[in-house]
């Protein structure tokens, strides 16, 4: 059977194929360390638990809505006006299956064959996909380490072009932990609103902040700015529930419309009980996300330190989120070749910068244990200085 050519044109993802590896070699007893993954380790907290729980044994197991649960929708624009200064009505925010499909469905909402879309790398692997999917152009745009691998507005004017139809930001960032300020994130709102260019603003790591980072939505900064946004966000991150994939995109009225019906041609709704569960997680208490950063916040500093001293490797402070990206080029090894030797001589698993356009780099989670950060980084440590 031919493949058609939408899906030969894909990249297989090579941060799960990482993961795979590392997987297969514990499973055979090998004592490996993996810094691959992009998930919390913690597990979903209990009351979250409890509710999708509690209405699964209810027989809440039919359909719903498919662009989500009334109160669920109302209790995220409650949230977003509180946490973010953002005005949305319920109509205008539709739950999807995680983060990943609201941002390939606002794709598919506004993208028309060949318009192009601008990604600053090194960027989450799935973006470029995404854009190829829904038809568009991904438009690379390297940062560098310098300006903490952030857009800059003369970096996103040099290659905005007229084909050029949305910007995607990710702050706090995968796999940079770069957080943007709002003074940087007004800049290339102007740079946008010149150009008439849309915004796809994936917050999912928005609450995984630390050092006193601050996050804004660049969707709040004014009404033209908010009319040319698409603001993401979900579950999987702050409240540890990947697996119940769950997300959010909230835009203007006409598009929220039209990923309704997109939605309802497809997946329709998201997991019924999983949507009490994330209702629980907006309504009920915050300290499990206070406890969870907190733990994050403590192993960033352990990280920073280890890496420091290692010294031959350069990295910038990450900010936000739960990675820190290594800069790998003193060692004169590609991505691929540094995580796979690394993998193979000192049983640690690491995501090759290539995965996210820059191949200096590799990505480091520390969504691990302090006792497996001390344990990797000293192997890595071993790694660089061998
Ligand atoms: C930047 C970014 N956006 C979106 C997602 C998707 O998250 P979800 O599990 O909600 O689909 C991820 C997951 O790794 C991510 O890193």
């Amino acid at each position: 059977m031919d493949i058609s050519e939408r899906a030969s044109k894909l990249t297989p993802s090579l941060t799960l194929a990482v993961d795979a590896k590392a997987k297969a070699m514990k499973a055979e007893g090998v004592d490996v360390i993996g810094f691959g993954a992009g998930e919390p380790d913690f597990d979903t907290p209990e009351h979250i638990k409890a509710a999708a729980m509690g209405f699964l044994e209810a027989g809440f197991t039919k359909y719903t809505p498919s662009s989500g649960i009334p109160e669920l929708r109302a209790a995220i624009a409650d949230k977003l006006k509180a946490d973010n200064d953002l005005d949305y009505e319920p109509s205008q925010i539709i739950v999807n299956c995680g983060a990943k499909h609201s941002c390939f469905n606002a794709l598919l909402a506004v993208l028309n064959p060949g318009d192009e879309v601008l990604i600053p790398a090194p960027y989450w692997v799935s973006y470029p996909e995404m854009v190829k999917l829904a038809g568009g152009e991904p438009v690379i745009v390297p940062t560098t380490a310098d300006n903490g691998y952030k857009l800059t507005p003369e970096l996103f004017r040099e290659y905005t072009s007229p084909l050029t139809k949305l910007v995607i930001i990710n702050t706090p960032g995968n796999p940079t932990g770069s957080v943007y300020t709002e003074n940087e994130l007004a800049a290339l709102a102007e740079v946008a609103l010149d150009d008439d260019i849309y915004i796809l603003s994936d917050e999912i790591y928005e609450k995984l902040i630390y050092d006193g980072a601050k996050h804004s939505s660049i969707a709040s900064f004014s009404k033209e700015v908010y009319e040319h946004t698409l603001t993401v966000n979900g579950f999987s991150k702050p409240y540890a529930m990947t697996g119940w994939r769950l997300g959010y995109v909230a835009a203007p009225r006409n598009v929220a419309k039209a990923i309704d019906s997109l939605q309802s041609h497809s997946t329709s709704n998201a997991t019924s009980f999983a949507q009490k569960g994330a209702l629980a997680a907006y309504k009920g208490p915050q300290d499990c996300v206070v406890e969870m950063v907190a733990e994050y916040a403590k192993r960033r500093l352990r990280v920073i330190e280890l890496l420091d001293d290692i010294g031959r490797i350069k990295y910038v402070k990450p900010r936000g989120a739960f990675y820190a990206l290594l800069d790998i080029s003193a060692t004169g090894l590609d991505s691929v070749s540094f995580a796979d030797k690394l993998l193979e001589q000192q049983k640690v698993a690491v995501v090759p910068g290539i995965a996210f356009g820059d191949d200096r780099t590799v990505r480091v989670s520390y969504a691990a244990s302090l006792d497996q950060i001390e344990t990797g980084l000293a192997r890595l440590k071993k790694f660089v200085n061998s």
